[in-house]
């Protein structure tokens, strides 16, 4: 066994808008019922964001319920990735303004846009860094706001999204490399660009002008989605010499409650180890996998010590999953 640095989890945290909309409003005004939107997705409820609150203001509160949780304070903090593909604006990055909330002057920050894959591809940017031994302490974000590159009149999409965020905080220490061992035990991440027209925004700076709004053929998603995830998962456990049955809690991208099941299915894993929100979050994008963590965190499902799964496939496509013993 060598000696090495891993990447540890010191704490976790979230924030929701105050808003709740369930599917009974969206039926209110949009051709759309309740029963449709529970069983094509599972989802029952989004929060939705309100005047003041944005993909920053969310992204800070979540960073400093991290930092509390990890016993920390902004100072320690020399790193902050955050993903979004909802910035507050196209530039600065969101993560500088996060940095400024916290009051942070040092270190580096910067925001990843790999749409909903934005918080692995966040966790393993940080991972690298922090292996490197340039940095040592980062927070890791997932933030965004896709309520507002939603077209609402279109009942095929608006009803699948959510806003939130959610962060962990990452420290580099000493390791003995061990699969025991706390820390990022692994991770793949993956893009394939032909796939663009599946999912995508017809709008921003550099063509229209414009925002734009999320268009997305739900299917094709759906059909590409559980083989590429599945994929990524297994190089992840090959990496780390270990099978899925060693994992102790999967915490996937929520995005629908299918996806889920078929993908922990295919994995053979139980579906009590398998961590749901989408249920009452929706699909929130980069936010959803560090949401979820939140949660199961604080129910006390996942311990000090239990390995930890978690995976995303999103608009690009992007792809990624990364091994953690928390
Ligand atoms: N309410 C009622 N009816 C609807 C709604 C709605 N909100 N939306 C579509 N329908 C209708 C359609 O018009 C269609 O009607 P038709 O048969 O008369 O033409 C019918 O319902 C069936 O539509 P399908 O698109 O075939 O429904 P499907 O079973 O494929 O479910 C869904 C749609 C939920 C979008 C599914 O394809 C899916 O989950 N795809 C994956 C999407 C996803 O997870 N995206 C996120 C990816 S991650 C990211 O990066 C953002």
């Amino acid at each position: 066994m060598t000696s090495q640095i891993r990447s540890c989890v010191r704490g976790v945290g979230s924030a929701l808008p105050t808003r709740v909309v369930t599917n009974h409003e969206l039926a209110a005004t949009l051709d759309t019922s309740d029963e449709w939107i529970r069983q094509r997705s599972g989802i029952t409820q989004r929060y939705v964001a309100g005047d003041g609150e944005t993909t920053s203001t969310l992204a800070t509160a979540a960073a400093a319920a991290a930092l509390k949780d990890a016993g920390l304070t902004a100072e320690d903090i020399d790193l902050i990735v955050l993903g979004t593909s909802t910035p507050d604006f196209t530039f600065p990055a969101s993560a500088t303004q996060v940095q400024a909330n916290l009051g942070i002057t040092k270190g580096v920050a910067f925001d990843v846009q790999a749409v909903c894959s934005g918080f692995v591809f966040a966790v393993t940017t940080a991972d690298k860094f922090l292996r490197s031994g340039s940095h040592k302490r980062a927070l890791v974000i997932g933030a965004e706001t896709f309520s507002r590159i939603l077209d609402w009149t279109d009942r095929t999409t608006c009803v699948l999204f959510g806003d939130g965020a959610g962060a962990i905080v990452l420290e580099a220490q000493e390791s003995d490399g061990a699969f025991r061992s706390t820390g990022v035990i692994a991770s793949r991440l993956r893009a394939d660009g032909r796939h663009r027209a599946k999912l995508f925004v017809d709008g921003g700076p550099s063509t229209t002008g414009t925002v734009g709004h999320l268009r997305m053929e739900g299917k094709e998603v759906f059909r590409h989605a559980v083989g590429m995830v599945t994929d990524v998962i297994q190089g992840c456990l090959d990496d780390a010499g270990c099978d899925a049955g060693a994992i102790d809690w999967f915490v996937p991208h929520q995005a629908n409650r299918r996806i889920i099941d078929a993908s922990a299915d295919k994995l053979g894993i139980p579906r009590e180890k398998v961590v749901v929100t989408v249920d009452r979050h929706a699909n929130t994008s980069a936010a959803s996998i560090p949401l979820a963590l939140s949660v199961a965190v604080k129910d006390g499902r996942i311990k000090t010590g239990d390995l930890v799964m978690i995976e995303a496939m999103g608009g690009g496509f992007t792809w990624g999953a990364a091994l953690i013993r928390w």
